[in-house]
């Protein structure tokens, strides 16, 4: 396989490219761009951020994560060359000398890579936009002086309009030959993935990529998703709302802000920039895992999984796909095509609980849909991370509230099932009896809610 894609301003092609090799490896030591480094080579740290931009905009990527055919087509920026090519600083590099950003240096290459996508986007969340970067002697508060004294100064020359179309066509694109893949389209996913059912599917790698980084896996037959655009859509209609298998986190955010602001909520803090522009949706479920925050809020929404084998299409509530810890109802050569939650007024609440408030897993994750009609509760949807081997719903819990009056007690009964219905395991995370105690209280935090006392999660980051 060939890859094509800008580094630092210049085109770069590589031939016969090592498909499992990551960007952070290829930088640091086929290029000698040591400029970023290796912290944890796991996507936690972002001493390794890298800017990359394409057609869709200007992101942040941890590229120890990265794969080098998922940089096919792209512009890269490392810390060099967010510096101009006669040495004159990036806005954001001059602040974080004034402002004395910088104290050891591990990180400044990352933080710089963060800050000037920040920049380029015109975000002024620092919080949100450099969570993902972790210091361990500067300290914070610099930075963020760094970042928002910068804020008003023009994007550089030297990284406007950087977008890859003067790249030539892209080489490795659509050859479905060999045995990693770099499919356009569902189609040919689909053709090759019937054919090649032992594969492995890459999207965004956030898992995957510490499979070949922390467990040292050999990926020998594979698909690479980040071309199949037709799977990257949001189609939305009165009825329904459509999630391509392939669209990132960071790209739901905007959607369910506006339909279900508590799930937008609890999204930004989903590992961290990043891991949200480079994980997608469909990888979120597929993985299988009891503690990806996805599967929670949209079981809650009452949403359908749409499978795909070759030309055999099926469809199934998203409680369904997950059978048991790790065990999900996929076939060979079956993969998610695309998710759908019907359009209802918002009723959503998600509540995520980790150790830190940023960049980490959930110990449990709830999700909480409850219709009152006069005062009645009529529907209740409930479903949870980090409860049992899959995400789950709490069916005690529905019935005690489905057909009772909308009321404390009501709550209370509930809050006893939870108990019934599920056998939280103990672990790094959290206890068994913290897991059930916590889930039960965030069922009466909605009820509270319901009744007008807030308790908005932004308020305990202070
Ligand atoms: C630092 C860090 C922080 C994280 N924080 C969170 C967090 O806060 N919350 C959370 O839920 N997760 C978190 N994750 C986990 C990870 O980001 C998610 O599980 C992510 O959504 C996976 O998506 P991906 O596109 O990167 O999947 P990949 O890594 O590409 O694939 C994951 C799995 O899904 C399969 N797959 C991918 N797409 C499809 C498809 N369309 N059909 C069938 N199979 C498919 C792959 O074969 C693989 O088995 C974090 C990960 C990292 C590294
Ligand atoms: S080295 Fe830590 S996020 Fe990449
Ligand atoms: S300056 Fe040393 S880790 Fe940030």
């Amino acid at each position: 396989m060939d890859i094509t894609f800008l580094l630092n301003g210049e085109s770069v092609s590589i031939e016969d490219v090592a498909p499992m090799a990551t960007l952070l490896d290829w930088l640091r030591e086929t290029r000698g761009l040591t400029g970023t480094k290796e912290g944890c080579n796991e996507g936690d740290c972002g001493a390794c951020t890298v800017m990359v931009s394409d057609e869709n905009g200007v992101r942040a990527l941890n590229a120890c994560i990265l794969l080098l055919p998922q940089v096919q087509g792209k512009a890269i920026r490392t810390v060099e060359g967010i510096t101009a090519p006669d040495g004159t600083l990036h806005p954001v590099q001059e602040a974080m000398v004034a402002h004395h950003g910088s104290q050891c240096g591990f990180c400044t290459p990352g933080f710089i890579a963060s800050m000037a996508v920040a920049h380029c986007n015109g975000t002024d969340d620092y919080n949100t936009a450099l969570a993902g970067n972790l210091c361990r002697c500067t300290g914070y508060a610099p930075i963020m002086r760094a970042a928002e004294a910068a804020k008003s100064a023009p994007v550089p020359n030297w990284l406007h309009d950087e977008l890859p179309a003067d790249l030539p066509a892209q080489p490795a694109a659509g050859d479905m030959t060999g045995n990693v893949v770099l499919p356009t389209s569902s189609e040919d996913l689909a053709t090759w993935y019937e054919a090649h059912p032992d594969a492995t599917l890459i999207a965004g790698a956030t898992d995957v990529g510490l499979w070949i980084t922390k467990q040292l896996r050999e990926i020998e037959n594979a698909a690479f998703l980040h071309l199949c655009t037709d799977m990257q859509h949001i189609v939305e209609t009165d009825r329904s709302l459509r999630i391509g298998a392939g669209v990132r986190i960071a790209d739901l955010i905007a959607v369910m802000d506006r339909l279900h602001p508590s799930f937008g909520t609890m999204l930004r803090r989903y590992g961290s920039a990043q891991v949200r522009g480079a994980a997608t949706i469909g990888g979120n479920i597929a993985n299988g895992s009891p503690i990806g925050d996805g599967p929670p809020p949209l079981i809650a929404l009452g949403a359908r999984l749409h499978l795909r084998k070759g030309d055999a299409r099926r469809d199934i509530a998203l409680e369904d796909f997950f059978l048991d810890y790790g065990k999900q109802d996929r076939a060979a050569g079956e993969f998610v095509e695309a998710i759908s939650i019907p359009k209802q007024a918002d009723r959503l609440k998600v509540y995520k609980l980790s150790k830190r408030f940023d960049q980490d897993i959930s110990a449990l994750c709830g999700a909480f849909n409850i219709t009152v009609t006069g005062s009645t509760v009529t529907a209740a949807r409930i479903a949870f991370g980090g409860m049992a081997g899959t995400p789950k719903r709490a069916n005690a819990a529905e019935a005690a509230l489905i057909g009772a009056p909308w009321s404390d007690s009501t709550i209370r009964a509930a809050m006893a099932a939870i108990a019934d219905d599920y056998t939280p395991m103990s672990d790094m995370r959290a206890s068994g009896r913290y897991r059930i105690g916590t889930a039960q209280n965030m069922l009466l935090r909605y009820w509270q809610e319901d009744q007008g006392l807030s308790a908005p999660l932004a308020e305990v980051t202070a």
